[in-house]
Parts: C-alpha cells; structure tokens; sequence
C-alpha cells in the first residue's frame, strides 16, 4: 500500500476516537436537566409515560471510556493502524504459517516412518492407505473425483490401467513431476475429412467398438505410419509418452465417434501438474502407494 493510504487509514481512526472522546467527555459536562417540563422531549407512550432530556448515568459513560482506552491499547498492541505492526509483532499470516509449520513438525515423523517403509509393505499397509486416502482427499479430488474414478479428461486411478504406468517410480514420477500429454492435430496428414472418418472408424474396431469397413481397414498401415510411433503398430499404447492403449475399453476422452474425431481433429493435451513441491517426497511416496492400492482387488479398505 502507498504510504498516504497507511497514513489515511491511521489518522482517520484516531481522529474518530479522539472525537468519540470529546463527545462523550462534553455530554457527561451537560449535568441534570430534569428542571422542568421543558426538559420533557415530547415522545409519550401509552397516554402518561413520557420522556426527560437526562445525560446518561455516570457508570454508563464510564463504559464508553473503558471502550476508548480499550480500543486505542489494542491499536498499540496489535496491527491496525495502516502500516504499523503492532507491539506484539502478531500477524494472521505469520499465525497461519506457524500453524502449519507446527502441524508439519507433528506430522512429518509419521510420514517418515511410513515412507521409509518397502513399497510393497506400504501398498498393503492398512494405516497407510488410511492416511493416503486423507492426504487424497486433501490435494487430488478436485481432478480425480473424490472416489478416484476420474472424469472426461482426468484418469480413473483406480481401474488398473496406468496412462504413464503403476510402478513406484513410475507413479511418483506422475505425482512429484506431474505428466504433459501431447496427441498432435493429425487431420492434414490423413488427408481430410474422409481420412479423419476411416481412422476414426479404424481406431474403434481396435477395441472391438465397430466392425472396420473396407475403407477403415485400409488404413492400417496409415496408423503405423502416422500413429505407431506413439501408440505401437498394434495401438496397444506406449507409457514413456503417455499414449493411451486404444485397444482397450478405457477411454480418457471418451469412445464415442465424436469423441474420438474430436481427438484427431483437435488433439490432446493432458496435464497433470507437479505436486512434488507441494507435497514433499515423504507424502508423495504415501499418496503414491495409496493411489497404487486402489485397484488391487482388496483396495475397498482404502477408499477415501
Ligand atoms: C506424438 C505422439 C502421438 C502420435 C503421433 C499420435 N498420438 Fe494419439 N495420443 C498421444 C498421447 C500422448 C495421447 C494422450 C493425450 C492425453 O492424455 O491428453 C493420445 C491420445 C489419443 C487418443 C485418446 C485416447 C483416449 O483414451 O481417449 C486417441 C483416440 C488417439 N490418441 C489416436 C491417435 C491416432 C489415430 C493417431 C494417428 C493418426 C495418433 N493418436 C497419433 C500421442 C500421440
Ligand atoms: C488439476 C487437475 C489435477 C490434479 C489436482 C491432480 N491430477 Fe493427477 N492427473 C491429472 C490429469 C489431467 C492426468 C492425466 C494426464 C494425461 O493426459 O496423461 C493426471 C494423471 C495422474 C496420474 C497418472 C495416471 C496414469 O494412469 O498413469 C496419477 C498417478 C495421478 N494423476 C495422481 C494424482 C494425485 C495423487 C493427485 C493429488 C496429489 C493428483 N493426481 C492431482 C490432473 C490432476
């Protein structure tokens, strides 16, 4: 902030006090009034109870000053007058990191004693997967959704078909460095509108979704030519780059014509942001281990 705001912000609340002060100080100087009828101010409720001009009683007033004092004492102590810090040094921000760094002190041990253990062991461990499903609930239900089925987009974690591949390294890898996916425009090279409609048609029959046509069959060497390099001549996909397998029944875009011309004709380009940073490796390796557990066959226990 300039400093004209910080001086603005600071006279104006002590010339506001300073005035309250003044007023309340001369008002308690005005003394009984209750003279005569003309200190009636004229309100009357239910025929006879009227109203008297009186100042305030003495021990009233005396609140209104224990206020003052109170108020300006806070505004030494504490930040509030513009850029003044306040002589307790307090912020709400430095009370936020010191929270989170006292929370970290508590946590960090646990973490470490579960990161230090074998992945395997980790991936089975019960407790474990116990605090990876909050940790999970914490940072990654937003893209993944809170059950890790993903959506349009944002990969299932719990089916057992890895995009970039389930092994430790490999999944801490996804999660500490985060993942860009990049599927080309590829309608030049096919030549068109027509070419689009008989890959499209040719990419489905891979997973059994169409019945490839004559013109659909005829691309196959198209696909090894522009596709395979990818996704492997025979579209079973290639994890160093993230290509999907297109000959299975998962589908990160979808499965449907549209969905697969609009993949062609636009491309893609997935992201997964890093979260090593964030996370540190201790909690990477946990969450980790814990997406891992999702689609082994008893990872019901762990679901978030
Ligand atoms: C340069 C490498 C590359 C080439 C070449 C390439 N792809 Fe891809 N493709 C990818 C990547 C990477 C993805 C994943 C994109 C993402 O996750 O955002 C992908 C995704 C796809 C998908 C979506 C799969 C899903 O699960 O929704 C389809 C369909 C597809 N490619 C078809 C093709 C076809 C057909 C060709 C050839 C005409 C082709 N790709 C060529 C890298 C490539
Ligand atoms: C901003 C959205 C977003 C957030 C937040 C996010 N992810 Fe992802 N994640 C993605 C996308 C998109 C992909 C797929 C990238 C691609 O197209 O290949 C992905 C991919 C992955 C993969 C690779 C999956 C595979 O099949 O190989 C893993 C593992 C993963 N995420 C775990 C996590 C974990 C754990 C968290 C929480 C710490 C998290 N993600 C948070 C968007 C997100």
């Amino acid at each position: 902030m300039p400093t004209f705001w910080h001086i603005y912000i600071a006279a104006g609340t002590l010339i506001t006090i300073v005035f309250c002060g003044w007023l309340i100080a001369w008002s308690a100087k005005q003394g009984p009034q209750n003279k005569g009828d003309d200190d009636l101010v004229g309100h009357v409720w239910d025929g006879d109870l009227e109203e008297w001009n009186n100042p305030l009683p003495k021990w009233w007033l005396y609140l209104f000053f224990i206020t003052i004092f109170w108020g300006l004492g806070y505004l030494v102590a504490y930040p509030g007058l513009g850029g003044y810090q306040g002589m307790l040094g307090w912020s709400s921000s430095g009370q936020y990191y010191d929270e989170v760094d006292a929370a970290a002190a508590r946590y960090e041990p646990i973490y470490e004693r579960f990161a230090a253990m074998e992945w395997d062991d980790l991936v089975a461990d019960a407790e474990a997967r116990q605090l990876g499903a909050s940790l999970y609930a914490s940072y990654c239900t937003t893209c993944h959704g809170s059950d890790a089925r993903g959506a349009k987009g944002f990969p299932n974690l719990a089916d057992g078909e890895w995009i970039w591949g389930d092994s430790e390294q490999q999944i801490v890898t996804s999660i500490k460095t985060g993942r860009n996916a990049v599927m080309p425009v590829l309608t030049p090279a096919l030549g068109g509108d027509e070419g689009v409609t008989n890959m499209v048609n040719y990419v489905r029959s891979l997973s059994g979704l169409v019945e490839a046509d004559a013109a659909a069959e005829a691309m196959q060497p198209m696909f090894v030519t522009l596709c395979s390099a990818c996704h492997g001549a025979d579209g079973t996909g290639n994890q160093l780059l993230g290509a999907q397998d297109l000959t299975d029944e998962i589908w990160l875009y979808g499965s449907s014509e549209e969905d697969v011309r609009s993949t062609i004709v636009n491309g893609r380009n997935g992201i997964m942001p890093a979260h090593g940073e964030l996370l540190g490796a201790n909690r990477t390796k946990i969450l980790a281990a814990y997406v891992r557990s999702l689609s082994l066959d008893d990872s019901a226990a762990g679901m978030p």
